[in-house]
């Protein structure tokens, strides 16, 4: 059942090298704002990273003094946490604990000060039931004082419908391919990599609800990682604190 989660969403196809190696990629910059927030609202240094990837957020706050645990199905994209962990120091590496699971179906047999899942984690999950289970996982594994960090896209609907790419308003599933390009030194554009990527939009008022469902309720809203102001719920990103209610 896991597999096929990861095959629905796209990321089984993906070759997970294209974070670190592609040349022309810039690299994403979640690590101070995300290293900030838990300094400013965490009760603790342990902190769960759902969804980690290649591991690049997780390394980050590793390197930071966080003990981080981070979880992901891919094993593709662990080998490749692997090989970044194994170039940093021993102190880091001691503070970085993998694990292999589907995250709507994970026990750690422990709760954590810090919970994150960004990067749009739960957008990869394409029905209600798989965002219950994992808003539950989320709320056991939750210290009773921690928080939880969760980043969401809702774009546009009306302006993502007319693109190329295709959304479904039943099932709320935006379906989009994904092109990879290296540009060389004279500014040449080469597609590396096709694939594509299956992700649910939820409509405003629906991830509160979805939230509020397993016990627990959103603390702290932002319109983006660097804390500006939460304005439009049709186009921007939606940046909550969560905590037991
Ligand atoms: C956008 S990527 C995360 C990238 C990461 N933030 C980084 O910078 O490397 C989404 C990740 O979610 C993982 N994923 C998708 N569905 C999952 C599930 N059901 N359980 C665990 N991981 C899942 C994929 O394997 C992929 O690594």
């Amino acid at each position: 059942m896991g597999q096929s989660r990861l095959d629905q969403c796209g990321w089984s196809s993906f070759d997970p090298a294209l974070f670190f190696d592609e040349p022309g990629r810039v690299a994403r910059r979640a690590g101070p704002a995300t290293h900030d927030m838990i300094r400013d609202f965490s009760p603790g240094q342990a902190v769960l990273e759902l969804c980690c990837g290649g591991g690049a957020l997780s390394i980050y706050l590793a390197q930071s003094g966080f003990d981080v645990t981070a979880v992901d199905l891919s094993e593709k994209m662990l080998n490749q946490f692997q090989k970044q962990m194994a170039g940093c120091d021993e102190t880091t590496r001691n503070r970085l604990n993998l694990v292999r699971a589907d995250v709507c179906a994970f026990d750690l047999g422990r709760q954590f000060d810090f919970i994150i899942l960004e990067d749009d984690g739960l957008g990869y999950l394409l029905n209600a039931e798989d965002q219950q289970a994992c808003m539950g996982r989320i709320s056991r594994h939750l210290a009773p004082d921690g928080r939880c960090l969760l980043t969401n896209m809702t774009p546009d609907l009306e302006k993502t419908a007319s693109k190329a790419f295709e959304y479904d308003r039943e099932t709320h599933i935006l379906t989009r391919p994904h092109h990879w390009t290296s540009t060389d030194a004279g500014g040449q554009r080469t597609v590396i990599h096709q694939g594509f990527e299956r992700r649910y939009l939820y409509e405003c008022g629906q991830l509160q609800r979805l939230i509020h469902s397993v016990g627990l309720e959103v603390f702290k809203r932002w319109g983006d990682l660097n804390r500006a102001p939460f304005k439009d719920p049709a186009t921007q990103e939606y940046v909550l604190l969560i905590q037991h209610a």
